[in-house]
């Protein structure tokens, strides 16, 4: 895989602005589907005195990578001697498509600008291929640009499965119902309607069984107007249990119902099936056993002004006996909504690398 470099300066050692034209590679790669297998990634490609004679993007899973979109609108003689500045280091792999990184040298292009490596294990490399072909590589050109468009692919490649957001709402107290169960709505509309659009920016949402049982949900990523988001997540129930939603049923989506307590192979199985991030609405067990087993990855967690006390605990064993073991959390951000705060945190420690080696 190709160190990163940090090159996020106007100016490169050659003149070309390649900041301000993986900016635009970055713009058209948010012509590609937001939710896919694939990573949305845009290209570039300037001739040798550093004029736009094309651009392309991917389209998803199954369609032409960028660089090959970007490709197909060229002449080889064109293509002889021109810079390619695409998002994601080209890739080194055949799958439904052959490498990109091949395709670059047997037309003879003579310098590659990319800003994120290319995390996977198979699919990175690319990077390091095209140099030994004799391609001047510039890697890590406004990679932070890059990653807050390919995040959630890139986490789960580094990790090698399905990325975790736990979401909860509860008291002040850290109580997620009263004593007698009732929990709708601890939290105010304004925290409602940020849930909502959490589930529509996550490719699955998952509950367990008893959260089916009890609440009967429809899982649905809902506008304010009770109008449907237009990506909706795919609906996830874990537990053992034949249980059937009935309102699951009239969802958009089919349904997964997974019956299996090897939540992290489920997450790899997932992740296989092009589904990146997953959006854990709990119960407290379900969430409870995503955090023990060390895969909740980010936390969603709305805090009502109330107290109500009792043992409906939002969270409960983590497996955590002494303060020591505790598992810290970074704070993203705080925000309030309506008489609600919002903490956005994610796991301290988490290091996508150990977390793999843990696999
Ligand atoms: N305040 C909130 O944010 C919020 C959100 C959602 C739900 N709720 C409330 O939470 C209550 C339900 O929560 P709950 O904690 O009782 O149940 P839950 O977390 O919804 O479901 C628990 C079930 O998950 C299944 N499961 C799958 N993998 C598991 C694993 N690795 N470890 C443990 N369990 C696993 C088991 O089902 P099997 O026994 O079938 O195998 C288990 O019984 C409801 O009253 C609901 O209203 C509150």
């Amino acid at each position: 895989m190709t160190p990163e470099t940090s090159v996020n300066g106007p100016e490169s050692a050659h003149g070309a602005d390649y900041a301000s034209i993986m900016r635009r590679a970055v713009e058209l790669s948010l012509n590609g589907p937001a939710h896919n297998a694939n990573p949305r990634v845009g290209c570039v490609v300037l001739d040798a005195h550093g004029a736009v004679i094309a651009e392309g993007w991917h389209r998803g899973a199954g369609t032409p990578h960028a660089e090959v979109d970007a490709l197909s609108r060229l002449s080889p003689a064109q293509v002889r001697g021109a810079t390619f500045v695409v998002t994601l280091e080209p890739c080194n792999h055949t799958g439904r498509t052959g490498p990109c990184a091949d395709a670059l040298i047997a037309v003879g292009v003579s310098r590659v600008v990319f800003g994120l490596s290319d995390p996977g294990d198979v699919e990175g490399g690319g990077g390091d291929k095209l140099r030994e072909a004799g391609i001047e590589v510039i890697a890590g050109v406004c990679a932070d640009d890059v990653m807050r468009v390919v995040r959630d692919w890139y986490d789960s490649a580094a990790l090698g499965r399905t990325v975790v957001t736990i979401k909860w709402a509860s008291s002040f107290d850290g109580r997620a119902a009263a004593n007698d169960g009732t929990s709708q709505w601890i939290s105010g509309v304004a925290a409602r309607e940020r849930v909502h659009q959490q589930r529509s920016e996550h490719d699955a949402i998952a509950v367990g069984t008893s959260t089916v049982l009890a609440d009967n949900p429809s899982l649905t990523a809902r506008l304010p107007d009770g109008s449907l988001y237009a990506h909706q997540p795919v609906p996830i129930v874990f537990g053992e249990r034949e249980v059937v939603g009935e309102q699951l049923g009239q969802h958009p989506r089919e349904a997964l119902y997974l019956r299996t307590r090897d939540l992290r192979s489920a997450l790899v199985e997932l992740r296989e099936r092009g589904i990146h991030s997953l959006y854990v609405e709990g119960g407290p067990t379900l969430a409870s056993a995503f955090i023990a087993a060390g895969l909740a990855d980010r936390f969603f967690i709305f805090l009502a002004p109330v107290l109500l006390g009792g043992n409906r605990l939002a969270v409960t064993d983590i497996g955590v006996s002494t303060l020591s073991d505790g598992i810290d959390l970074l704070v993203d951000s705080t925000e309030a909504l309506g008489d609600d705060i919002l903490i956005s945190a994610r796991r301290a420690r988490a290091s996508t690398t150990s977390d793999r080696k843990a696999a």
